[in-house]
């Protein structure tokens, strides 16, 4: 089957191409030479994937899948979350994000956090959330360069490296998109 996954973040694209079974072509929004920018203005992580959904739905009549992604840290009361994006400021990246976030944290030895992933399907005019959480928590500095986003300063809970410092199989296999990812995965197989 085809599946449209609605992103223009190349390294989200790389991580879920690596994990879709061979059965399932995934069509880029780059294939599709669709580059508007998706609005993501709901207050909810959950709300942002079914509205990147329904955007893209105006456009493309094939089941189209989107993700949203927010970084959870408990002792500045689960932010970033919906704004892990932009948290340093519209215009800002991803360094900027890490430097606020390290900033916050400063002294603060309570560094547990979690991403959490919501994917949101449209299949035949059928609405489906599935949710992917990784537990872990934020270093007190960047460590390794793979990945992106927030990767450099979050370890996954049970492991010594940052996201940044595994590979992309090795984030695969235990990261808050593929959790998501699978269930999404499991979903298609169950209803072909
Ligand atoms: P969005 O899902 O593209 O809106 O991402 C929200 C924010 O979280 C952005 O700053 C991303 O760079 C970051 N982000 C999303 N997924 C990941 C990830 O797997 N690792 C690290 N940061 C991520």
């Amino acid at each position: 089957m085809e599946l449209i996954f609605a992103t223009h973040n190349q390294n989200k694209l790389l991580e879920v191409q690596a994990l879709m079974p061979s059965h399932i072509t995934l069509i880029s929004l780059q294939d599709l030479g669709f580059e508007e920018d998706i609005p993501e203005t709901s207050g909810t992580i959950a709300g942002n994937a079914i509205q990147k959904v329904a955007y893209l739905k105006k456009y493309y009549d094939l089941p189209i899948f989107a993700d949203d992604t927010g970084l959870l840290v408990d002792a500045l009361g689960g932010e970033p979350g919906v704004y892990s994006a932009r948290y340093a400021g519209e215009g800002k990246n991803s360094e900027d994000n890490m430097n606020l976030l390290l900033e916050k944290l400063t002294d603060n030895n309570h560094r547990d956090a979690r991403f959490v992933t919501a994917i949101a399907l449209d299949l035949n005019h059928k609405q489906t959330l599935f949710e992917g959480i990784c537990e872990g928590s934020i270093l007190k500095e960047k460590k390794g360069s793979q990945g992106f986003g927030y990767d450099p300063i979050f370890q996954p809970k049970g492991f010594h490296q940052s996201f940044a410092e595994m590979s992309q199989t090795e984030k695969g296999a235990i990261s808050h998109r593929a959790k998501a990812l699978f269930q999404l995965i499991a979903y298609l197989r169950d209803v072909n």
